[in-house]
């Protein structure tokens, strides 16, 4: 059974959230697609994830260093793995997020930091580093402003490349994003916006 892994980066709920218009569209393709398929929705801002204190950044740095974890300290690692197993499993990562101040809100560049692991989500070799996780990957969502291709606020969209960037390390090389831009400053275009992104997320999710 293929299954999808749906990171929901949102803080708002369905009744509210655009860039959850576009991720559902994503998902209502893949599912057109894949029949058997399962989706496991992850609502970040309802988990508390990991990479809270020291002792979580003591878990990974001696976990990384091969060290045998106890206490409190394997107990903390266990926990950052029950995030690490759904991904390892999904064929498909789809991170539905809006923008916020030029990049990810704060729980999914929190989610990025509980599953980046060194030996668990990534390795070093003799070749330089490897991702470990087999996904194919996608980034949806909408932005306030336009960034797209060509628009002079281009340069100022950290969300995209970084996610692009965070997610080859650990393995998911080349994941398209599909954005509703301008949702906030061309308000009375914003439906149509939104209805044009999620076609292509539609169409997106059907050929992954
Ligand atoms: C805290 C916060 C920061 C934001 N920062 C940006 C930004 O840097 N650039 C931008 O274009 N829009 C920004 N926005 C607007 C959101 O990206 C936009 O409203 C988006 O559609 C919200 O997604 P949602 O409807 O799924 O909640 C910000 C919104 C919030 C709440």
């Amino acid at each position: 059974m293929p299954t999808l892994l749906h990171i929901n980066a949102c803080s708002r709920p369905r009744s509210q959230s655009r860039s959850l218009r576009v991720g559902d569209a994503f998902i209502e393709g893949w599912k057109s697609a894949h029949k058997d398929g399962v989706v496991h929705e992850e609502v970040l801002f309802r988990e508390e994830l990991a990479m809270r204190d020291a002792t979580d950044t003591n878990a990974r740095i001696d976990n990384s260093r091969g060290a045998d974890l106890s206490g409190e300290e394997k107990q903390r690692f266990d926990k950052m793995c029950h995030y690490i197993e759904p991904l390892k499993k999904a064929d498909v990562l789809l991170i539905t997020t809006p923008m916020w101040n030029f990049g990810p809100p704060w729980k999914l560049k929190q989610w990025i930091d509980t599953v980046t692991q060194a030996r668990v989500t990534f390795e070093y070799t003799s070749e330089g580093p490897r991702g470990l996780v087999k996904a194919k990957g996608a980034i949806v969502g909408s932005t306030g402003g336009v960034y797209k291709e060509g628009d002079p606020r281009e340069t100022h969209n950290f969300l995209t490349p970084y996610l692009q960037w965070a997610l080859a390390w650990i393995g998911v090389k080349d994941a398209p994003a599909c954005f509703a831009h301008g949702v906030d400053a061309q308000k009375d275009k914003a439906e149509q916006i939104i209805a044009e992104a999620c076609e292509k997320a539609r169409r997106l999710g059907m050929g992954m």
